[in-house]
C-alpha cells in the first residue's frame, strides 16, 4: 500500500466516526439547513425533473427532507441500486413515499423493483453523491468502493465534459457532492479514477471545482 492508500484509510476512519457521533439535534438541523442552501444554490434543482438522492446511513448528511420537498414539487425522485458483484456499479430505481424497500448487500435499503425498471445514470438530471470527506478544491473521498466512480466514468469525466460543453443534453447529469461540514479536509489527492462533482455542499459552504470556495 502506498502512503495516500494508507491515509486514505485512516482519514475514511476519523471523518467515519466524526460524522456518527453526531448528536441527533445536530443532525436534524444540517438537514433542514443543507436543504436551504440547497434550494438556493444548485439552481439545476429547480428544473432536474429526475434527480437521484440517497438514504443517509452511517452518520451522512441526511437527505429525506430534500428529496420529500422535491417530491411533493412533481419532481421524480430515484435513489441508488447496487449493481452485482461482477460490475460494481450503480442503477437508480424511482422512488415514491411507502414503497416496498429490500436492504442491499450492505444493508441499505433500495427500491424493490424489477431489473427492467431501473435507469442509468444517464437518465438523471441531477445525482447527489454522499461523501466521507471532502476539501477546498472540490475533491471527494467516498466510502471506498467506487461505486460513483465506477457508474458515473463513461458520462463524467472532464474530457467528456468538455466535449459535451455546448450540448445541453449531455448525457453526464448535474453532480452535488452533500456533507456535514466537519467532514472537511485541508488537501485529498485527486486519484486518475475520481468523478469530481460540479459542487461540493453543506449546511456553511459552497465549494465550486478549481479551487474556488466560499464559506458563510
Ligand atoms: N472507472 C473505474 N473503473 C474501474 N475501477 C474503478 C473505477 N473508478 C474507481 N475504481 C476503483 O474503485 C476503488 C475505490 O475507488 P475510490 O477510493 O476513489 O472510492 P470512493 O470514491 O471513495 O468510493 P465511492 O465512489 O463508492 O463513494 C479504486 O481501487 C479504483 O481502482
Ligand atoms: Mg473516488
Amino acid at each position: 500500500m502506498t502512503d495516500y492508500m494508507i491515509d486514505k484509510t485512516a482519514i475514511r476512519q476519523q471523518m467515519r466516526k466524526r460524522r456518527s457521533s453526531l448528536p441527533a439535534f445536530r443532525q436534524h438541523l444540517a438537514s433542514f439547513a443543507l436543504l436551504r442552501r440547497i434550494l438556493l444554490h444548485v439552481s439545476a434543482i429547480h428544473r432536474a425533473d429526475r434527480i437521484s438522492f440517497y438514504l443517509a446511513q452511517d452518520g451522512e448528511i441526511d437527505l429525506l427532507p430534500l428529496m420529500l420537498h422535491c417530491f411533493r414539487q412533481g419532481r421524480r425522485c430515484f435513489l441508488p441500486v447496487l449493481g452485482t458483484m461482477d460490475d460494481q456499479k450503480l442503477n437508480f430505481a424511482e422512488w415514491v413515499p411507502g414503497m416496498a424497500m429490500v436492504k442491499n448487500r450492505f444493508g441499505i435499503p433500495e427500491p424493490s423493483v424489477h431489473t427492467h425498471q431501473l435507469s442509468s445514470a444517464a437518465d438523471m438530471n441531477l445525482v447527489f453523491m454522499p461523501l466521507v470527506a471532502f476539501d477546498d478544491c472540490g475533491n471527494r473521498l467516498g466510502m471506498g468502493g467506487g461505486y460513483y466512480d465506477r457508474t458515473l466514468a463513461a458520462y463524467c469525466t472532464p474530457e467528456i465534459k468538455h466535449q459535451n460543453r455546448f450540448q445541453h443534453n449531455g448525457r453526464c447529469p448535474r453532480l452535488v457532492a452533500t456533507a456535514h461540514d466537519i467532514q472537511h479536509v485541508p488537501e485529498l489527492t485527486r486519484e486518475s479514477w475520481d468523478v469530481i462533482p460540479d459542487i461540493t455542499i453543506t449546511p456553511g459552504r459552497v465549494i465550486r471545482p478549481r479551487c474556488f470556495s466560499i464559506s458563510f
